[in-house]
């Protein structure tokens, strides 16, 4: 989708930056994704404003964050994306209470807290994206979820068109679920984390990081876990007692290293990635008799 010039003018008044033409393949971490215009959001304070302007323009847009868990449709898509500009480091100590930026990066949000001898979130060091999807999705690894240290949460709500905060206690976080509407964006969180010193921090995180590498194909596109575990099971161990693992439907591949990480081997399409979801869904279904549930985002045009 192309913005006018007239409106790229107005946004940037709103000290917004657009990018014509981006491929999203290069902003996925599945390297997977169409062609539109990217919208930058520089002042979060902003943000209402950018999104009134959008709504009264008749803009779709989709906001993007770290894109680490999301697959994108194919072409010309038929919404803008929206980005905010990343925030360095991004997050503000404060006692045991760590204010951070939805754009931070998850992992050096970790480190930085460590560093000011703030652990709890050790598990979460190695996951993929900023700070903003973690919580969308309530991501969680090796026990750890970040949902049970969130105090506030500022955010859009297109439901209200405006900029609110939540509690943490008026939000429900469950297993790679949340309460909040799809369409809700993150600006900044409240967490609450526990004293601990750096050093133990730091082993933590080691630990987590030698187990990740020794089951996870860090070195390759993906996008996590493509399903959810079903309860009390795990969609890695069918997938791969199906002998499914080196499967391929083009370019997209199930790991051969982690069956629930399907990877782009090589120049593989959503439409590649949709086919080898929907025939890998279709052999668990046959054979265990369960629908596992997607736990990748799929935006098609
Ligand atoms: N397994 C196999 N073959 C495989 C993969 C796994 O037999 O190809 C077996 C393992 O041996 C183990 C069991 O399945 O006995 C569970 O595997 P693993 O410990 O790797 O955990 P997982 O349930 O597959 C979950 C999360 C990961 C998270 C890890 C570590 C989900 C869908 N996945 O994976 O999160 O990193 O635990 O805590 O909940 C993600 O969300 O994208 C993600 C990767």
């Amino acid at each position: 989708m192309r913005v006018s010039g007239q409106l790229a003018a107005k946004l940037k008044d709103l000290s917004v930056e657009v990018q014509h033409g981006v491929s999203l393949a290069t902003r996925t971490s599945l390297e997977i994704g169409g062609t539109t215009d990217e919208l930058i959001v520089h002042r979060y304070d902003r943000f209402a404003e950018v999104m009134s302007l959008l709504a009264s323009e008749r803009i779709p847009w989709r906001f993007l964050g770290g894109g680490t868990n999301v697959l994108i449709g194919d072409g010309e898509l038929s919404w803008v994306a929206l980005h905010l500009a990343t925030a360095k480091p991004g997050t503000r100590v404060e006692g045991n209470f760590a204010h951070v930026d939805a754009s931070a990066d998850l992992g050096a949000m970790v480190t930085f807290c460590a560093k000011h001898d703030l652990g709890g979130m050790e598990g979460l060091i190695g996951v993929p994206g900023s700070v903003g999807g973690a919580l969308r999705m309530n991501a969680g690894a090796y026990g750890t979820q970040i949902g049970p240290h969130v105090r506030e949460v500022e955010l859009y709500r297109v439901a209200t068109g405006k900029v609110e905060t939540l509690l943490g206690c008026d939000i429900h976080f469950d297993y790679r679920h949340t309460s909040f509407a799809a369409n809700d964006v993150m600006l900044n969180v409240k967490l609450e984390l526990p004293s601990k010193l750096y050093k133990e921090i730091l082993s933590g995180i080691r630990m987590c990081n030698e187990k990740r590498r020794a089951s996870q194909p860090l070195n390759q596109k993906s996008a996590g876990c493509i399903f959810k575990n079903p309860l009390g099971g795990s969609a890695g161990r069918m997938i791969d007692e199906l002998g499914l693992k080196g499967f391929r439907v083009g370019d997209a591949m199930v790991s051969d290293r982690h069956a629930n990480f399907f990877v782009n081997a090589g120049r593989a399409t959503c439409a590649d990635m949709m086919g080898l979801i929907g025939a890998v869904r279709e052999r668990v279904r046959v054979a265990h008799g369960v629908e596992l549930e997607n736990e990748v985002i799929v935006w098609q045009n």
